[in-house]
C-alpha cells in the first residue's frame, strides 16, 4: 500500500487522462435516433449495414461485448488496491478509479445497444452470460498485490485495444463502417487507459525496480487471465475457450498479439536495462524471454486451434462458428 500512496501524486498528473464528460463521447452518437421522425428509415439503414457482418465476427463481437459488461467485477477487484470506504474519497486514485470505471461503462453499453439493434443475436442468451460472468467472479491472479494489479491493468487494456482494433478493422472489410467506428472508438479510449496504467507501473519500477519486476513476473507464470474467462451461458462450459478460438482464427485476439503486448510492456519499461541483483535479476532474464517463447509456438497454436470444429454459439440462433 506504500506504493499507491507513493504513487499518488504522480496519478493527480495524469488525470487529465480522463476526458471531461462534456467533451466524451456517449453511445447514443453512434446508435440510429428513436426518437427522430424518421427513425424508422435509421433503423433500416442501421440493420442493412449490421447484415453485413459475418456470423463469426458476430460471435467475437459478442464475447468482447460480455467482457466488457462484466466491468462491476472489474472495479470490484481493482477497489482491492484503491479502497475508499466512503465511495466519494477525493484523492487522486479514488478520482481516477470512478473516473475510469466511467469511461468503461459506455464501453459495455454501445456494444450491448449495437448488438440489440442488430436484431440477429439471441439477447436473452448474451445477458445471461453476462449475469454468470457476473456471478462467477474475476481472478486475476495478482493476489491483492498493487504492482501486480496495475501491471495486470496496463496488460489488459492494451489487449482490449488490440481486440477492438481488429474488430474495427474486420468490419470494415465486411462493409459496416458503422461498426467499425464504433470499436475505434472504443479501442482509441483503451489506448488512453493503457497509457495511464503504463505510466503509473513506469514510475513503480523507477521508484522500486526490485519489486516491480518480482511482479511482473509474478504476472506472467502461467498464463495471463482473461477477464471474461469465467463466463458461461448456462449451456457451454468451454464457452470461453470456444469464443478465443474463433478469435484466434479470424486474427483478432491470437497467441501473436499476447506475446506482442509483452514484447512492448517489457520495451516500456526499461526491463532489460534495469540494475538487479538476485532474485530479481533472474526474473528479469525470465521476462525477457517470455515474449520469443510465445512467438516461437505462435504458428503451431495457431495450426492446432485453425483445425478445432466449429461449435454452435447459442449467442446467435444456429451459428456454428
Ligand atoms: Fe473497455
Ligand atoms: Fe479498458
Amino acid at each position: 500500500m506504500d506504493l499507491m500512496k507513493n504513487l499518488e501524486g504522480f496519478v493527480g498528473e495524469n488525470l487529465d487522462l480522463l476526458t471531461p464528460v462534456e467533451q466524451a463521447w456517449q453511445p447514443t452518437d453512434f446508435l440510429p435516433d428513436l426518437t427522430a421522425s424518421d427513425w424508422s428509415e435509421q433503423m433500416a439503414r442501421f440493420r442493412t449495414t449490421a447484415m453485413a457482418i459475418p456470423d463469426e465476427l458476430l460471435v467475437v463481437l459478442v464475447g468482447n461485448m460480455v467482457t466488457e459488461e462484466a466491468l462491476p467485477n472489474y472495479s470490484v477487484s481493482l477497489s482491492n488496491i484503491v479502497p475508499d470506504p466512503s465511495g466519494v474519497a477525493t484523492d487522486n486514485w479514488s478520482q481516477w478509479l470512478r473516473g475510469w470505471t466511467s469511461e468503461e461503462n459506455r464501453h459495455g453499453d454501445l456494444l450491448n445497444a449495437y448488438l440489440r439493434l442488430t436484431g440477429r443475436v439471441d439477447m436473452r442468451s448474451v445477458e445471461q452470460t453476462i449475469h454468470h460472468l457476473i456471478r462467477n467472479g474475476f481472478n486475476s491472479n495478482y493476489q491483492g498485490d498493487p504492482c501486480a494489479g496495475l501491471i495486470y491493468a496496463a496488460f489488459q487494456e492494451r489487449a482490449t485495444r488490440v481486440s477492438h482494433g481488429n474488430v474495427a478493422k474486420l468490419a470494415s472489410q465486411s462493409g459496416d463502417e458503422n461498426l467499425s467506428r464504433i470499436c475505434r472508438k472504443i479501442a482509441s479510449e483503451e489506448t488512453r487507459h493503457e497509457t495511464f496504467y503504463t505510466r503509473v507501473v513506469g514510475q513503480a519500477m523507477d521508484q522500486d525496480p526490485e519489486n516491480a519486476i518480482l511482479a511482473f513476473r509474478s504476472m506472467l507464470r502461467g498464463i495471463v487471465a482473461m477477464p471474461g474467462r469465467r463466463m458461461f451461458d448456462g449451456k457451454d462450459p468451454d464457452l470461453y475457450d470456444h469464443f478465443a478460438v474463433v478469435a484466434q482464427r479470424l486474427g483478432v485476439y491470437t497467441v501473436t498479439s499476447y506475446a506482442q503486448i509483452i514484447q512492448h510492456l517489457i520495451e516500456t519499461w526499461g526491463v532489460a536495462h534495469r540494475s538487479l541483483t538476485g532474485k530479481a535479476a533472474k526474473a528479469q532474464d525470465y521476462l525477457c524471454k517470455q515474449a520469443e517463447r510465445y512467438t516461437f509456438f505462435a504458428d503451431e497454436i495457431a495450426e492446432n486451434l485453425a483445425r478445432q470444429p466449429h461449435v454452435e454459439f447459442s449467442w446467435i440462433h444456429g451459428v456454428r462458428a
